[in-house]
């Protein structure tokens, strides 16, 4: 296969940009039982996002393009604030590479061009997050120098409901504590 080009996505990449979309969100769900699923209804939401992907003024999809199609995307998005340090950040919100393609540096090639764009508009960091158990994003990530700095957790209420019925532990006088 000759090389996949890298450029900026188009209104004609829709169709293709929701496929691998899904795609996306199936390997999340794969990756880690514990991850939402997506509902059909929301699979319909894939269009109205990407659509909003599309028009971002703020944000940017590169797709690599081959003989057979789009093989990948990332989509990113800067944002700018006063209230914390760094300033300028560049969210970079999912990456997508096609199976058989991957561990052929497209998914390098695509944030290296993002990352061109985040530099146009004075992003001082780049953020993202990635589901526990994705092997693939882990490793990815890891390869780039991105580490881990926030962990979320999910329980069902019952369960929860569950671990909140047990009979507390009787509080330590204060002294021990420390
Ligand atoms: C993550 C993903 C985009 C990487 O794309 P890619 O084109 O395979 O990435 P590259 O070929 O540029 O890989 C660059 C380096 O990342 C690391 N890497 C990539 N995939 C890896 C894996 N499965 N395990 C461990 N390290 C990996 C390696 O260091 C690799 O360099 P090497 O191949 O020379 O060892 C691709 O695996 C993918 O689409 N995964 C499914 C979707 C996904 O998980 N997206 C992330 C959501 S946050």
């Amino acid at each position: 296969m000759a090389k996949a080009k890298i450029r900026t996505a188009e209104t004609k990449d829709r169709e293709e940009l929701v496929e691998m979309r899904l795609q996306m969100q199936h390997h999340m769900e794969a990756s880690n039982p514990r991850v939402w699923h997506v509902t059909i209804e929301g699979r319909q939401g894939f269009y109205t996002e990407v659509d909003e992907m599309l028009a971002d003024q703020d944000g940017e999809i590169i797709v690599a393009e081959a003989d057979e199609g789009l093989v990948g995307y990332t989509y990113g998005r800067v944002a700018h604030r006063a209230n914390y340090t760094p300033g300028g950040v560049g969210f970079i919100n999912g990456i997508y590479v096609q199976e058989h393609l991957r561990r052929r540096g497209i998914g390098t090639r695509l944030i290296q061009e993002l990352c061109r764009f985040f530099k146009t508009h004075s992003v001082e960091e780049a953020n993202l997050r990635y589901v526990l158990g994705n092997r693939e994003a882990e490793g990815f990530w890891r390869s780039l120098g991105f580490k881990p700095v926030l962990q979320t957790a999910n329980t069902p209420l019952e369960a929860l409901e569950r671990r909140l019925k047990r009979r507390p532990k009787q509080s330590k006088p204060y002294k021990q504590m420390f």
